[in-house]
């Protein structure tokens, strides 16, 4: 444990405000959104070598590499997760989890047993709900997220056949909200997350939602590390932080903080940033 939260992080900006920081708690108590109204906060965090890979097809498929994910940044993974009301994951990342090649099972880690003690110190549910994206609806839900006393919920196309929305149904699942063809918008997640009363939503899907809810502006704050470590990959075999077609309207963000992680021994050394959407989160910090 002493190795993940220590030593010390070197806050470089805001410039004003320079100082150091420790890991542990350093997302659980930032002050963040809230959402507002019916339109909920939404954040995504990502790991990326200072290439910009944040997984590698080594031969199984994409997968976060163990050279680029590390225990401090899942550390920082977990506090985002204690922080939401609602996770959005993927239809593919359920299927990773059943096939055995998924990172890990959702967050928050049943180790992390702060995070869990914090969330029902500040009177959360145990565990955030979690909204499953996907185009297809061809997934299993594991009986864990319901063990958790998760309400999950489906995002799924309205032709679904009858058959696998009953088969999701009776392993817990709720429809939030389906749509036309095999591509939800930003827009219509955002709303329908809103609607049932969510103000707190984290992405821990990959670069196709990002996708999704960066080209629709509805990504209001992107945290980011960046591991000061180089490991190519050819073109067609590693992602990026967003993938999908070319943005009409470019996204701007605004660099929020910016932390130093020296890290415990040489390779180790990354940055941890906060990016919100240049035309402002939901909502004052809180
Ligand atoms: N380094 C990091 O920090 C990090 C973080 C997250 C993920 N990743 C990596 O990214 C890769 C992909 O992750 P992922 O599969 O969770 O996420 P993803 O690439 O965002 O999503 C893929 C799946 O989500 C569904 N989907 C995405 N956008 C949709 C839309 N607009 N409408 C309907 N369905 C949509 C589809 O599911 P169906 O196929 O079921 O239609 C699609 O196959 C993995 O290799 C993962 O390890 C890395």
């Amino acid at each position: 444990m002493t190795h993940t939260l220590s030593p010390a992080l070197h806050l470089l900006h805001p410039s004003e405000s320079t100082g150091s920081a420790t890991l542990q708690g350093l997302y659980r108590d930032a002050p963040l959104p809230k959402g507002s109204g019916k339109t909920p906060w939404m954040y995504a965090n990502f790991v990326t070598s200072l290439d910009g890979r944040i997984s590698l097809d080594t031969g199984v498929g994409c997968r976060v590499p163990n050279t680029v994910a590390n225990p401090r940044d899942w550390r920082l993974f977990q506090e985002l997760a204690a922080r939401a009301d609602c996770l959005i994951t993927s239809g593919r990342y359920l299927r990773e989890l059943e096939a055995g090649c998924a990172q890990d099972i959702l967050p928050v880690g049943s180790e992390f047993t702060d995070l869990l003690h914090w969330r029902q110190e500040q009177g959360l549910s145990p565990q955030p709900d979690v909204a499953i994206v996907s185009g297809t609806a061809q997934f299993q839900i594991p009986p864990l997220l319901r063990e958790q006393g998760r309400r999950v919920w489906l995002i799924i196309p309205e032709d679904t056949p009858d058959q696998r929305l009953q088969a999701h149904r009776q392993a817990g699942a709720q429809v939030a909200a389906r749509f036309r063809g095999h591509r939800v918008t930003g827009a219509q997640l955002r709303d329908t997350l809103g609607a049932l009363g969510y103000g707190r939503v984290y992405s821990v899907a990959g670069p196709q939602v990002a996708h999704t809810l960066i080209r629709d502006g509805c990504l209001d704050t992107l945290f980011k590390t960046v591991r000061h470590r180089v490991i190519g990959g050819q073109s067609s075999q590693f992602e990026t932080v967003v993938e999908g077609a070319p943005l009409e309207q470019p996204a701007d963000f605004r660099l929020r903080w910016l932390y130093l992680d020296p890290g415990t021994a040489p390779g180790e050394e990354q940055q941890f940033l906060r990016l919100d959407r240049l035309d402002g989160p939901a909502g004052p910090d809180a």
